[in-house]
């Protein structure tokens, strides 16, 4: 019997190699490249510090025989896998391949993406997921819709282990969405990613609507409407900036601590514009982020689901190197009131920080709660539930400041002392009271107002007593519920001594199965 030659077994591997980076061939190629899309691979270069990946699984092949599937078969079966670093750290990732049977998930497809998985779990590292797809592989029928399950479990159990990330490059439609869905934060290219549980045509055959699939599962779509969506990008450079930039914030799993990064920024650095930002006039609007800027490193807010219930502001930051997840109320979107929606994105961004051990810092400034029968028929009650959930469940350090207004459940909801915050910093303006004062003197001192003769000038009156005597921080200080009432150029330095304070904060809690979140 003639054994081959090592050059030709090592030849034979080349070629194999070779059609595997092919992905579904020329054609397929130059199609998805004519739709502004990159390919698998290239999308996975943009992901990783250049020639770090390494790929699992590229002679991977389905094995299905139903109708004439068996006469195509290509290496990677549509999804290409592996490790690779992102900044110097390790970060697992999968990207689907949409010139190989349109980036369709059968069971090999699914078993690559699930071994990646396994391994950044147990190995305690990140995955990004890359999707661009035409859904379950119909060939492949029941195989498929298993493979998907595999995947939604591993999402599960993964959550709040190791960060998990899905970037939408293309579409992804069905019951694909809940993978994404299942993971932390989603990414989306605009003008080729989609998502959507019924396409266009489902959707008019059964309700007669008519929407572009733009229009119902785009990216703006997403980042604006339904709030599915964290992240959007104009190109897919972009997006994969985002991504890695993101991850800079976030620990490699949920027993670590993020990356610290060295700054050339004082903690201590004083900035008295503070004082100019925000208006002791409590009906005046302006945009916090300017608050932010000036207090985190560098002038670095990262902002997080930036389009959606605009009326909050959720994202990272740092001070003195160290990451933190900022709340904020937007005084210039809704006077920064608290919604349904609003309720949702601060509570799912508080229980992110909780998982993997970043600080959380909230500045507050909310009149209360968004009145009317839409908020109250949407369920703003177990929305609004969450928010107390979220930040009494929390263990990381918690630290508040008080900018300005902190009025009744509101003010409980935005981390007061009593829902597990360490360290309540004040504005001298800051007013911690049940509501406004116009609207407290108006039922406290409705009957003498009534009764006196010149009752405009009576309740000018009563307003500014209330005001003088409740509408202070120094009400709450009196009873321990400001640590410190702070001058406003002082914020950041005072942000950081809270931060060191409570570093090796410890909190034991009673033990349980797991909890039950308001839904
Ligand atoms: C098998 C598929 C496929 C699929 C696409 N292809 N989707 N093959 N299973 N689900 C193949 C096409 O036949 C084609 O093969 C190639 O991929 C490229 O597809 P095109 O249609 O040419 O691309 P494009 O015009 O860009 O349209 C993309 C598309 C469309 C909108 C995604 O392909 C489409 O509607 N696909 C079906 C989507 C779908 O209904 N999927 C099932 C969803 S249900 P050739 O050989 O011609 O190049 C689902 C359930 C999950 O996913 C449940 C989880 C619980």
């Amino acid at each position: 019997m003639a054994y081959r030659s090592i050059d030709e077994l090592c030849e034979e591997l080349h070629q194999k190699r070779e059609e595997a980076q092919s992905g579904g061939g020329a054609k397929s190629v130059e199609k998805q490249k004519a739709k502004g899309k990159g390919t698998a691979r290239e999308r996975i270069e943009k992901l990783v510090d250049p020639g770090t990946f390494v790929e699992l699984d590229e002679f991977v092949r389905h094995r299905c025989t139903n109708f004439g599937l068996e006469k195509t078969k290509y290496y990677t079966d549509g999804v290409v896998t592996g490790w690779g670093l992102v900044e110097g750290r390790k970060v697992y990732v999968y990207s689907q391949d949409f010139t190989v049977l349109g980036g369709s998930l059968g069971e090999m497809h699914a078993a690559k993406i699930c071994k990646v998985m396994d391994l950044a779990l147990s190995t305690g590292c990140p995955v990004v997921g890359i999707n661009d797809s035409g859904g379950a592989r119909i060939q492949e029928a029941v195989d498929s819709l298993n493979g998907y399950g595999d995947i939604f479990y591993r999402n599960t159990i993964s959550s709040g282990v190791v960060p998990q990330l899905s970037v939408i490059t293309g579409p992804t439609a069905g019951g694909a969405v809940y993978s994404p869905a299942l993971t932390d934060y989603i990414f989306m290219v605009e003008g080729t990613g989609i998502m959507h549980i019924t396409g266009p045509a489902v959707i008019k055959a059964v309700t007669g609507e008519e929407v572009t699939s733009e229009e119902l599962g785009g990216s703006m779509t997403h980042n604006t409407k339904s709030g599915n969506a964290h992240f959007t990008a104009r190109t897919e450079d972009e997006c994969f900036a985002q991504v890695r930039k993101l991850l800079g914030y976030l620990p490699l799993n949920n027993l670590e601590g993020a990356p610290v990064k060295e700054t050339a920024d004082d903690p201590l650095r004083e900035d008295m514009e503070l004082r100019n930002i925000v208006p002791t006039n409590p009906n005046k609007g302006y945009d916090m982020r300017d608050v932010l800027r000036r207090v985190l490193d560098d002038g670095d807010f990262f902002e997080v689901q930036e389009l959606w219930a605009r009326n909050i502001l959720t994202g990272y930051g740092r001070v003195g190197g160290r990451v933190v997840g900022i709340i904020a109320n937007q005084a210039n979107y809704l006077a920064g009131c608290l919604d349904i929606n609003a309720s949702d994105k601060a509570s799912r961004f508080i229980r992110h920080c909780d998982a993997f051990n970043i600080p959380i810092v909230t500045f507050v400034d909310v009149p209360g709660y968004l009145p009317g029968t839409e908020q109250e028929f949407g369920g703003i009650i177990r929305h609004g539930a969450k928010m107390l959930y979220a930040y009494s469940e929390a263990t990381v350090p918690l630290v508040t400041v008080v900018v300005r207004k902190a009025y009744g459940g509101a003010y409980l909801g935005m981390c007061s002392k009593a829902l597990g915050a360490d360290v309540v910093l004040a504005w001298p303006q800051a007013e911690i009271a049940v509501m406004g004062a116009e609207g407290a003197a108006n039922i406290v001192f409705r009957r003498e107002i009534e009764a006196s003769d010149d009752s405009t000038a009576t309740r000018s009156r009563k307003i500014e007593e209330y005001r003088e005597a409740f509408a202070t921080p120094y009400v709450a200080a009196e009873r321990g519920l400001v640590d410190r009432v702070i001058l406003p150029e002082a914020t950041r330095g005072e942000i950081w001594k809270s931060l060191v304070g409570n570093e090796t904060k410890r909190s034991l809690r009673p033990k349980r199965k797991h909890s039950v979140m308001p839904h």
